[in-house]
């Protein structure tokens, strides 16, 4: 990302101060930011800070064409990959949206030739007014890409959709966009598994966990980013099919396994799924009934590890495969004991126990996982559950793509 280059306009809202740890992160992954700061912007952060973090000097003024390093709204349009407004506010959307052009910032917008982005953040009842809604949609007709916003506790004590989303969730989105059109992974295939598994226990009751898909599916949409032909086999979840995936539902571990099976051969598996590792023997034919006669007794029997037969499976073992381990204790040693059980190649290993950094992990938005292969560990920053997808996707394009790095 060393040669990409982003233009950022802050905007005033309460959510300015977040753009100064998005700039961290972009200068960090290596990418020239460019600030301009909106007056309404300058009231909630300083141009000294902005312009420290971003290595650059702050641009806010239209007219001033004074130092030589200066350059006009046009040239400023064009000199950037990618044009990103974060925090994105109702008058910036509505300006954009309408094509005015009265400060640096909307006369930008205007004049850029390059993809734009925008990060919306505002009072609740003004992203929901029919105005930013309909400004919203022109934008998106447009090719804007709007990221957010979050639904939560806002600055003015109010509850709803309007906040800016996080840092780290834009600043996967900006990768994203800087790398549309790298496809290192075309013509590969890979197989994720996701989700739950559900067990029937009668007709109506089923033995499952609390897994809701989500690391998985961001999995599968980041490899799809980067190229790759994805099967995602997965469990019942409330989530949307990612662009540009093939998605295989199955309920059972039984029928996730048959379906991997299936899916092969592959040049990577993914096992994100939390098969449960027991089903019942048998499943009652009608629905089980209080009556006299106590609890039934359900017996259980072990299910298949799918993992381990992917690892195994001989000629048709995927050339990398991958396992997770969520773990309550011990992690490191747990994850590591699973790697070597399961015969896969890496192991992404949480810590789903209480005290654990993963308290929550389980159905939330975020994670922090500590990476083993043969030859170590790697531990990663809790991100984003799309910023950890992004760079799972990348490492596992460059153990598969010779000449590809992460
Ligand atoms: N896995 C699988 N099939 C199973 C059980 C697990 O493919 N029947 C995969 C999961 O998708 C994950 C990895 O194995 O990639 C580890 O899952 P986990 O539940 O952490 O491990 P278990 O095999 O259940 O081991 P343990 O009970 O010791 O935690």
């Amino acid at each position: 990302m060393n040669h990409k280059r982003v233009l950022l306009i802050v905007g005033g809202g309460v959510a300015a101060y977040k753009s100064l740890e998005l700039v961290r992160l972009l200068r960090k992954a290596g990418v020239a930011v460019r600030p301009i700061l909106t007056a309404a912007g300058a009231r909630f952060v300083t141009a000294l800070s902005l312009g420290a973090l971003a290595e650059d000097p702050v641009r806010s003024d239209l007219f001033s064409l004074e130092g030589e390093a200066e350059m006009g709204h046009i040239e400023l349009s064009r000199s950037a990959d990618l044009v990103v407004v974060a925090p994105a506010t109702a008058d910036l959307m509505a300006k954009a949206a309408n094509g005015l052009a009265d400060d640096l910032a909307s006369t930008t917008l205007l004049a850029t030739d390059k993809p734009v982005m925008m990060a919306p953040a505002m009072n609740v009842r003004m992203w929901l007014h029919a105005a930013t809604q309909r400004n919203l949609a022109t934008l998106r007709g447009d090719g804007v890409v709007i990221v957010g916003p979050d639904e939560g506790a806002m600055a003015c004590g109010e509850y709803g959709p309007g906040r800016m989303a996080e840092p780290e969730a834009i600043f996967g989105s900006i990768m994203t966009a800087l790398r549309a059109g790298r496809r290192p992974l075309a013509g590969r295939h890979v197989l994720v598994t996701a989700g739950p598994t559900a067990e029937p226990i009668d007709p109506v009751r089923v033995l499952t966990n609390r897994s809701s898909g989500k690391q998985g599916y961001a999995i599968a949409a980041a490899l799809a980013d980067l190229g790759a032909r994805v099967t995602l086999v997965s469990g019942p979840t409330a989530l949307a099919t990612p662009a540009g995936v093939t998605r295989v539902d199955v309920e059972t571990a039984q029928e996730m396994e048959a379906a991997c099976r299936r899916a092969l051969p592959a040049d990577a598996a993914v096992c994100v799924a939390a098969v449960s590792d027991w089903r019942p023997d048998a499943v009652f034919p009608v629905k089980l009934k209080k009556g006299h006669a106590g609890p039934p007794a359900v017996t259980l029997v072990e299910n298949p590890d799918i993992l381990a037969g992917l690892s195994s499976a001989g000629p048709c073992r995927p050339t990398l495969v991958v396992g997770f381990a969520a773990e309550t204790n011990d992690l490191e040693a747990n994850a590591r004991a699973k790697l070597a059980r399961k015969g896969c190649d890496w192991i992404v290993a949480n810590d789903v126990g209480e005290g654990g950094s993963g308290a929550g992990i389980m159905g939330g938005d975020e994670n922090e996982v500590l990476l083993l292969d043969a030859a170590g560990a790697q531990r990663w920053p809790r991100a984003g559950k799309a910023e950890v997808a992004r760079r799972l996707a990348e490492r596992i394009a460059a153990a598969l793509i010779p000449g590809e790095s992460a």
